[in-house]
């Protein structure tokens, strides 16, 4: 029986917010971005990321071929060139030359000058889930850009990143509310 109140609005991926990044990989020796709104950290030590691609997604062919990508948070000035690289595959338009790119450690995945922040991945695994292959990635650096850092760690109010509802809308990060892990101990039972 339903819970008064409540309305069945069906399955569909209404799961959010979701968070707002550009994945690049090198495909046939060319960096390729695409927007990627499926990402998640999972797990700690060592740190990974996974990223959800449908499976005709041209860049899975450079992480395929390289073992590597980037994931790379775009701040909320660059929505128009993150919209660019979610609406154009790079099977019909050349996105090689949309960012400046800068390498890493691993010297084969492309990140993106201009986000303020962007982590370099080597591939752990590859997971096929149905219509999307699951891509899970060991962080084995984060840049952020030196005036969006406050004492030393990456700062979102400065980073400035977007989140979006699936098919939906991209929003801004709103106020702060309060510390995590502090907040629930004054929380009365
Ligand atoms: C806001 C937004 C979020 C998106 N998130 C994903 C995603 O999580 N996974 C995915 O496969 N495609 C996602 N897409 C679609 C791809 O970014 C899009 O099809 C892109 O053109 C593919 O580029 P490529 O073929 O060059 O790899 C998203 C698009 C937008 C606009």
């Amino acid at each position: 029986m339903m819970t008064p109140g409540k309305v069945a609005v069906g399955t569909k991926n209404l799961f959010m917010p979701s968070p707002v990044t550009l994945v690049g990989a090198n495909v046939n020796g060319k960096p390729n971005f695409l927007t990627v709104a499926w990402c998640s950290i999972v797990n700690n030590f060592p740190p990974m990321v996974s990223i959800s691609l449908y499976r005709i997604r041209h860049t899975r062919a450079g992480i395929k071929e390289n073992g590597t990508f980037s994931v790379n948070i775009p701040s909320s000035r660059q929505v128009e060139v993150t919209d660019y690289c979610g609406i154009f595959s790079g099977k019909n338009v050349d996105k090689s030359r949309v960012f400046d790119c800068f390498y890493g450690k691993l010297k084969s995945a492309p990140m993106i000058v201009s986000c303020p922040m962007n982590m370099e991945c080597s591939l752990h695994s590859t997971h096929s889930i149905g219509t999307h292959d699951l891509y899970i990635g060991n962080i084995v650096e984060i840049y952020v850009d030196e005036d969006c850092l406050t004492d030393g760690m990456p700062d979102i109010r400065r980073i400035d990143p977007m989140v979006c509802t699936w098919k939906g809308n991209y929003w801004l990060i709103g106020e702060f509310v309060a510390k995590t892990f502090d907040a629930g101990k004054r929380y009365k039972p």
